[in-house]
């Protein structure tokens, strides 16, 4: 995909909703709207009020603790407090110099892409498919993006391929963007053994892995494996968290941890985390300290742990989940050797191949002809293998929505292939 579409597709995401307002939507990778009111604007006020209770006694900013209406520190205001919630939460242990809170993820890869590709000949590598807002937030940092090779059976084998024949052309590999937990668009997740194996040669390479983990909080099945942060000895890991999918995408806020020392050099790290402030510092000047106190009031509220604040919806989802599963079943049952969809332990979305490419134009039939908006993987895509799957996320809808979006995808589906229109009437009637 050229960059002009990869444009087109990060507007198509965030605005498919508003455009075909009346069909049912599995497209955008939001969360639910269906307990933000807890966070009605009483509480919002509150955990502002609390935050600043909490800075004036613990005195980190002044001896009166921030004012919350001015510009603000650029590395941002609640990084000790987020510290605890990663420690909790995720298994990532950081100190408060190693922490820039950042305006949501995106920003986080906006500021890591050009500091660590700064050279024409450098490149960051990512999977195919992958998260269209880093492609995204390189291509407007000038960073190069390489795809590993997805015929290659492991990441890390992908990545010593990737390594080899950039090598022969004199480009040199910096920086990897993985997910390696729930990933978009694939809801894959990394065991153990392929994340040891990935950061093996990241450190022999010197490859900086931006490990994205929006997703990691929302495990439906299965125990959690250690973070690509938790598990790293050499100081190669960047982590990056967001509060858009367990607070609110409103509130803008993120997380960036560095390594302790990167590669073993706690100079660098430290130069490293100076140059990504004085770059945001010409970005956004700092994060909205007003959204930081959100955050803070609610982890203060939450005893530095968002699990329980999240249990509600990590219910949902699975529940969600298993609802599309089953009626992915039911409704595709007499085309099932024709079709495939995976299982995703986790995160917001799941993955389905159809028996046809799916593209932009397919998107605009399903939605308007039969009222349900998917999002073609072709558009997180670098080639054609991703030309006849689908995302579907199972987030923002109920188990209702759910049936009736599946029915019309059948339907869809059906119309596409002609004679199978019968099949399916037949199959789903008993
Ligand atoms: C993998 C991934 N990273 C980052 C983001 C963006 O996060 P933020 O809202 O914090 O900028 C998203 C949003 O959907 C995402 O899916």
């Amino acid at each position: 995909m050229n960059s002009g579409a990869q444009a087109a597709a990060m507007n198509f995401l965030n605005e498919v909703a508003d455009e075909f307002p009346s069909a049912i939507s599995f497209a955008a990778g939001r969360p639910t709207d269906r307990f933000f009111g807890r966070l009605n604007g009483a509480a919002l006020l509150d955990a502002v009020a609390r935050y600043e209770r909490h800075a004036r006694i613990s005195c980190t900013q002044s001896k009166h603790g921030p004012n919350l209406l001015q510009y603000g520190r650029t590395a941002g205001i609640i990084g000790e407090l987020v510290i605890e919630q990663l420690a909790s939460d995720e298994g990532v242990h950081a100190t408060p110099d190693r922490v820039i809170m950042t305006s949501g993820c995106q920003e986080a890869l906006a500021l890591c892409l050009p500091a660590l590709c700064p050279d024409k000949r450098d490149v960051a590598l990512t999977c195919n498919p992958t998260y269209i807002g880093f492609t995204c937030a390189a291509q407007a940092g000038g960073a190069s993006v390489v795809a590993l090779s997805n015929k290659v059976v492991s990441i890390a084998d992908a990545i010593e391929r990737a390594v080899r024949e950039l090598r022969r052309i004199r480009r040199r590999p910096r920086a990897l963007y993985l997910i390696p937990n729930f990933d978009n668009p694939t809801g894959r997740l990394l065991d153990e053994r392929q994340r040891k194996d990935i950061l093996d040669i990241c450190r022999r390479e010197r490859i900086v892995v931006l490990e994205d983990d929006a997703y990691g909080m929302f495990q439906y099945d299965g125990e959690p494996v250690a973070s690509m942060s938790a598990l790293d000895q050499s100081g190669c890991v960047i982590h990056l968290s967001t509060f858009s999918k367990t607070v609110a995408p409103a509130v803008r806020v993120g997380t960036l941890v560095l390594p302790e020392s990167l590669f073993g050099d706690q100079d660098a790290r430290k130069s490293l985390w100076k140059e990504l402030v004085q770059r945001k510092s010409f970005i956004t000047v700092n994060t909205s300290q007003i959204t930081q106190a959100i955050v803070g009031g609610l982890l203060l509220q939450e005893n530095r742990s968002l699990k329980e604040w999240i249990r509600p919806a990590v219910n949902w989802y699975r529940t969600n989940r298993d609802v599309m599963l089953d009626h992915l079943k039911r409704v595709f049952a007499p085309i099932s050797t024709r079709t495939w969809w995976n299982r995703p332990a986790g995160g917001f979305f799941l993955v389905m191949k159809v028996p046809f490419r799916f593209d932009a134009d397919s998107v605009t039939d399903c939605a308007t002809k039969h009222g349900v908006v998917v999002m073609p993987m072709s558009f997180f895509a670098f080639d054609k293998s991703q030309d006849h799957r689908i995302r579907l996320a199972f987030t923002c809808v109920d188990p209702e929505q759910i049936r009736i979006g599946i029915e019309a995808l059948g339907d869809f589906v059906a119309s596409r292939m002609g004679k199978w229109g019968n099949c399916r009437q037949q199959a789903t009637v008993v």
